[in-house]
């Protein structure tokens, strides 16, 4: 399942700030208000990390957070954020060969379920649904199509920028929410960010 962005590690956050301003950021932190005090978090595909910083502002102890994400070079940068006195795990390896206990609280995917093809987004889905808690939830980003003509444009640019740069396999938005509800999680609360371009949704298991 090709969705390594370790290519891009040195430029990400830079190009995704120079295009989004703060809508990327903001759509993240909007969720994270539903992360209560002593959770076992888990993050898949965090990045360069930013994430534990904004989660430890909030809470700079007493969480166990697991970080999984693929790519090494965003791996490293993770590693170098303040996380407080929160208990972080990190582990560089895709979360379909990871082998975790099924315990979660929460599960947060930063913008990671856009960039799979059908197939393995309901793969990547089912791994990270089976290593949740009854009524955990799941605190997902993802661009969202609402009809209007610019957001084709850029997702468009976007699929091909990082098919060349990073061999990226999605060239076009798979089925995010349709899995969800398939897959018997509620939406409770969603909010849309940068024209509705990005969807922030708090789903229920
Ligand atoms: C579009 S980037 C988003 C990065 C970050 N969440 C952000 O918003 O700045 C998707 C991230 O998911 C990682 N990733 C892709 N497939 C993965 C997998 N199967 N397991 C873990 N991480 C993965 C990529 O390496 C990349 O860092």
């Amino acid at each position: 399942m090709a969705a390594n962005y370790n290519n891009s590690a040195w430029f990400y956050d830079s190009l995704a700030r120079l295009v989004y301003g703060n809508a990327l950021i903001n759509a993240q932190v909007y969720l994270l208000k539903r992360i209560s005090l002593n959770s076992k978090i888990l993050i898949v595909g965090g990045g360069t990390g930013w994430i534990l910083e904004e989660i430890t502002r909030i809470h700079p102890s007493g969480l166990q957070i697991t970080y999984v994400e693929i790519a090494p070079d965003m791996m490293a940068q993770s590693k170098k954020r303040n996380v407080g006195n929160n208990q972080v795990t990190f582990i560089n390896d895709a979360i379909e060969n990871v082998d975790l206990p099924k315990d979660f609280d929460i599960a947060l995917t930063p913008f990671l379920l856009d960039n799979f093809i059908e197939e393995n987004l309901n793969k990547i889905f089912s791994s990270i649904a089976a290593l949740l808690k009854p009524k955990a939830f799941w605190l997902n980003t993802s661009f969202q199509l609402t009809g209007k003509w610019w957001q084709q444009v850029l997702l468009k640019t976007m699929f091909i920028f990082f098919k060349v740069t990073c061999g990226i396999e999605a060239s076009k938005l798979p089925g995010i929410d349709k899995c969800f509800e398939e897959n018997g999680f509620k939406l409770i609360e969603q909010q849309s960010f940068f024209g509705d371009f990005i969807g922030a949704k708090i789903f229920k298991k």
